[in-house]
């Protein structure tokens, strides 16, 4: 007899990134030589955590910390973070107004559950990661909103307003991904205006419009750039405002599963009811060593400048790379990267034909063609809610080698040199 599960499981669809990075995983443990930039994370042989950190987790293991932590958090490192954000982001939070997770994942995930029932609506941009499959999850209703590579792919006030009267959430995130942009101040500053005056709007008693501002690479940005959030630019906002952050990335930890969220109290109290149920938490050793690594300021800044330069100079060679092969005629675009480990990429060879005569029509055309023919495999813009004829891909810096770029630009070079445009 066929197994049978929730409608909410058997229409769930995994992650595309996840897929296509195992996918490729597998083929290079096969045997293939592939560049690959799909996956959102990094080869610890390139990026390493703080040998700092290692070690203090290395202790807090030989202390014996193994047992159940707190559902909040341990205090330690929820009053940790929160100096850590007050200081470097000038926020005001309290240690009761964070709450700690296994990732910044599960966080999202309560978010959603505490703040939407079936078929509240939640407005977010595309390209975006992963909200769709947050919003199926819970039963909400997603109003979408495409971005355009003009704007760098983040969203303008004018198009998000429309759709705030009905939205519950509305999601953002910064820097993104996948696109490696982020906010201006002015972009943000009006949609927070948005915000604010759709809640001086609604009715008491109503569901006021929450924002969920992710900004998990906000430390991984240029030194000459600032990141921009919403309590920064708004303090009003602070009863509707959730911020999601941890250090998966800014520490290039993504193993380690620590994460934390900070909002107003009574939000975080509901998410931390949930969140004891769910047992997502992150383990005990790590969290408090990350909370000790995280009191040493000058130790954190020293490895955040050093993370920042070894992404930025992949970043950069991308983009000067591309930008050259755009220059010498190529049907390339690329977006100057200001945050995260992400680059934007088009390549505008819809309807080119390949030497085997095949015509390229959409986004995986053109990501199949790239991996057989330059041995580089990127991530189609679909993944993250663009439509299938998409020529927008990204490209992850997390993986990838600083001596390797130029074969990479010569090898896409290359592959571009061989597709015929045929006339119209
Ligand atoms: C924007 C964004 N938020 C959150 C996450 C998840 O972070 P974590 O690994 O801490 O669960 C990712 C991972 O790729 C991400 O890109």
């Amino acid at each position: 007899m066929a197994q049978r599960f929730s409608h909410m499981a058997e229409t769930l669809t995994g992650s595309e990134i996840i897929r296509l990075g195992n996918e490729i995983s597998r083929r290079i443990k096969a045997g293939e030589r592939i560049f690959n930039l799909t996956i959102g994370d990094f080869d610890p042989g390139i990026f390493p955590i703080p040998n700092t950190l290692k070690r203090l987790i290395q202790e807090c293991y030989d202390k014996g910390l193994t047992n159940y932590p707190p559902a909040d958090g341990i205090l330690e490192l929820r009053e940790a973070v929160s100096q850590f954000l007050n200081n470097s982001l000038k926020t005001g939070f309290k240690p009761s107004e964070i709450q700690v997770a296994g990732g910044a994942r599960p966080l999202i995930y309560t978010i959603f559950r505490t703040l939407l029932d079936p078929g509240d609506a939640v407005v977010f941009p595309v390209p975006s990661w992963n909200n769709n499959h947050y919003c199926h999850l819970v039963g909400a209703r997603p109003l979408v909103v495409q971005t355009l590579p003009e704007d760098n792919f983040m969203p303008r006030a004018q198009q998000l307003e429309p759709l705030l009267r009905e939205a519950t959430l509305l999601a953002l995130c910064s820097p993104l991904n996948p696109t490696g942009t982020s906010f201006t101040r002015q972009q943000l500053q009006e949609i927070c205006g948005l915000v604010l005056e759709e809640n001086r709007r609604r009715k008491s008693g109503q569901k006021p419009l929450y924002l969920l501002y992710d900004q998990i690479y906000w430390p991984l940005m240029p030194s000459d750039l600032e990141h921009h959030h919403p309590l920064a630019l708004l303090p009003d906002l602070a009863p509707f405002t959730v911020y999601v952050d941890g250090i998966s990335k800014s520490l290039a930890a993504t193993g380690l599963r620590v994460g934390w969220a900070s909002g107003p109290e009574p939000l975080i109290q509901r998410m931390r009811a949930i969140l004891g149920h769910i047992g997502a938490w992150a383990p005990r050793a790590e969290q408090s060593a990350v909370a000790d690594y995280l009191g040493r300021s000058s130790e954190v800044s020293e490895f955040l400048q050093h993370i920042n330069r070894e992404i930025s100079s992949r970043q950069n060679a991308f983009y000067e790379g591309l930008k050259g092969l755009q220059d010498k005629g190529y049907p390339v675009q690329v977006i100057q990267p200001t945050g995260a480990i992400y680059l934007s990429v088009r390549w505008a060879v819809r309807g080119a034909q390949t030497p085997a005569g095949k015509v390229l029509h959409t986004a995986s055309d053109i990501a199949e063609y790239l991996l057989a023919e330059a041995s580089v495999a990127v991530v189609p813009f679909t993944a993250f809610g663009l439509p299938p004829d998409t020529d927008w891909f990204r490209i992850s810096v997390g993986t990838c080698r600083l001596q390797d770029i130029p074969e990479i630009l010569e090898s896409i070079e290359n592959s571009l040199s061989h597709l015929s445009f045929l006339a119209n």
